[in-house]
C-alpha cells in the first residue's frame, strides 16, 4: 500500500526564515513555494533525493495548523506516505482499526489527492496519505 515517504512537514511561522537553516546549513535548495487553496497554508518545497521536507506556514491564525504552533512551537508537524490510491488507502487503514481525519480524499499541494489520519490512532504522528495525478 505504501510506496515511499512522500514528504515530511515541519510547521514554521515564516517559510522563507525557516528555508535559510535548509539552505544555508544543509544546503539543500528551496525547489519553490505554493499556497494551497482551500488550505490557508504557504508550502515551502526542499527536495531531499526522491523525498522532501516541505515547511508549512498558516496563512490564517484560527487554523489548526497556526494552533499547533501556537500550543507546540515549530517543528515536525506530520509524515505523508505516498500510495497508489488514497481514497482505498484511507479505507485501508480505517478497515485495520485507524481513525481518520479524512473520510473522502481532498486536494492537497501539487495537484495531488490527500487524506489524513488522526495522531491518536496513530501514536502521536499525524499521518498523510498522498496520491500523485500522474502517478510520478
Ligand atoms: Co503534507
Amino acid at each position: 500500500m505504501i510506496k515511499k515517504v512522500d514528504h515530511i512537514a515541519v510547521a514554521v511561522r515564516d517559510v522563507e526564515k525557516a528555508a535559510e537553516f535548509y539552505e544555508k546549513v544543509l544546503g539543500l535548495t528551496l525547489g519553490g513555494i505554493e499556497e494551497v487553496e482551500g488550505m490557508d497554508v504557504k508550502v515551502g518545497f526542499l527536495p531531499v533525493g526522491d523525498t522532501r521536507i516541505e515547511l508549512v506556514q498558516p496563512l490564517d491564525p484560527n487554523s489548526g495548523l497556526a494552533k499547533f504552533i501556537e500550543k507546540r512551537g515549530e517543528g515536525i508537524h506530520h509524515i505523508c506516505y505516498e500510495v497508489d490510491d488514497v481514497k482505498e488507502a484511507l479505507q485501508t487503514c480505517k478497515a485495520r482499526g485507524a481513525r481518520l481525519i479524512d473520510e473522502t480524499p481532498r486536494p492537497g499541494a501539487h495537484k495531488t489527492l490527500v487524506g489524513f489520519i488522526h495522531p491518536k490512532s496513530t501514536g502521536g504522528v499525524l499521518t498523510e496519505l498522498t496520491e500523485h495525478p500522474d502517478g510520478s
